[in-house]
């Protein structure tokens, strides 16, 4: 459909059909007052509730209100239809317990918020061959911007960021565009810029079960913080995502064998089956050996090593998109994948499959992280809990 709703037991945006472009934006809280903190997440609300169903940032919209003063609206998304737009809302670590001095002193908890830190929210461990930039990673806030259009993206981002002049500033952001992946099985299987489907074995809204197992915090784990001390149940319903900018270095991938690259992914090229036979949706058969005993889908293949069977089982929603930040100075493309993914517990769900990846994945010799994130997704602002007058506001 065109337009999501805005309000429910969840954030739009994680299980919604993934839209075809992104524009990620994380801030800096520039404010150390708790209660403008406040203010800003009940304006951003507000209009995020309006950018949802189609409506400009404020009542009077980009070319109405008085003269004298800005349009409450920027404008470049008048004329357009919402074009399925999500706004998914996240918090950062250091919005609980402020940012660590690089000689290891803690951060300050400028707003009062270190007992509500949820335990999943760590702070990441360094993983081999990481080369992040500080420039493209954290933040206390996160918005995930959504949709079909990306002049719609873009502004809903722009308008958002407006509004919270003086209180929060913008990090980083990145565009993105191709989704990389199939959140619901309606939807064809889309590709990365290695040229194979991505998504195939993803968890899809049709698997209330495994969402429920994978996806969204259980009550439980607020059980785990209240022990000492720390109480967030606040996130119960909620979620966690992983952010990770990861370059591709398409230019050697392109001069590979196809042999070579079926072999690093596990899978084939043109519809994605797995090396052990069948069709894309086919189960892998990790068992099945060729030509030597060698198995059919290598030890050290991407398949293989982000497979449940490798990971105690876990799985995780990956809604990630291609992107294309122009080119380094040897004329190769910044070109790779904005991963994302959603889990219920980053500890279980995340770090240990990604250390395994770096360390031993094939794949690793192509692909440089150099951005990284990780954000408190909390449940969605229940119904009715936003009353909208007749103009919207
Ligand atoms: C599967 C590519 C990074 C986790 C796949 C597949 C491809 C792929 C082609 C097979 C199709 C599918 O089931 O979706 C890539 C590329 C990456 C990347 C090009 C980097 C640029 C990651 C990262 C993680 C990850 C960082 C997690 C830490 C997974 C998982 C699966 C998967 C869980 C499904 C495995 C299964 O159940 O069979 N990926 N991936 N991928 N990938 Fe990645």
């Amino acid at each position: 459909p065109g337009t999501y709703a805005f309000t429910g037991a969840r954030q739009a945006g994680v299980v919604t059909p993934a839209q075809d472009r992104l524009y990620l934006a994380a801030f800096d809280v520039t404010t150390d007052s708790r209660d403008e903190l406040v203010a800003l997440l009940r304006r951003w609300t507000t209009i995020a509730a309006r950018l949802t169903q189609g409506l400009p940032a404020g009542p009077f919209g980009a070319a109405s209100g008085p003269y004298d003063a800005p349009p409450d609206d920027t404008g470049e998304a008048a004329d357009l239809p919402p074009a399925g737009l999500t706004l998914t809302f996240g918090f950062g670590r250091s919005l609980f317990v402020g940012t660590p001095a690089p000689d290891g002193t803690p951060g300050t908890d400028r707003f009062g918020l270190a007992d509500r830190l949820p335990g999943g929210l760590v702070a990441l461990p360094h993983f081999p061959a990481d080369a992040l930039d500080p420039a493209r990673s954290d933040g206390d806030l996160v918005v995930q911007a959504c949709a079909d259009d990306p002049q719609v993206a873009v502004h809903a981002i722009r308008n958002l960021s407006r509004a919270a002049f003086g209180a929060a500033t913008i990090r980083w952001t990145q565009l993105g565009y191709g989704r990389t992946s199939s959140t619901t099985t309606a939807q064809r299987t889309p590709r990365n810029l290695f040229g194979f489907k991505d998504g195939t074995a993803n968890v899809k809204a049709e698997e209330p079960d495994a969402l429920d197992e994978h996806v969204w915090v259980p009550a439980s784990a607020a059980d785990d913080d209240t022990a000492d001390g720390v109480d967030s149940a606040w996130l119960t319903g909620g979620t966690y995502l992983v952010a990770r900018r990861i370059r591709m270095l398409v230019e050697t991938w392109d001069r590979t064998s196809l042999r070579e690259q079926e072999a690093l992914v596990g899978r084939n090229k043109g519809e994605g089956a797995p090396l052990s036979g069948g069709t894309e949706f086919t189960e892998p058969d990790f068992a099945a050996t060729g030509r030597a005993d060698a198995p059919l889908i290598a030890t050290n293949s991407h398949v293989r090593l982000a497979h449940p069977d490798q990971n105690d089982g876990v799985r995780m929603l990956r809604r990630g998109y291609n992107f294309t930040d122009g080119n380094d100075s040897l004329g190769r493309l910044d070109a790779g994948l904005f991963f994302l993914a959603f889990v219920r517990d980053p500890r279980t769900h995340y770090v240990p499959m990604q250390n395994r990846l770096s360390g031993q994945d094939g794949l690793m010799e192509y692909l440089q992280h150099t951005g990284s994130g990780l954000f408190a997704v909390p449940p969605g602002v229940p119904d009715g809990a936003l009353v909208l007058g007749p103009d919207g506001t």
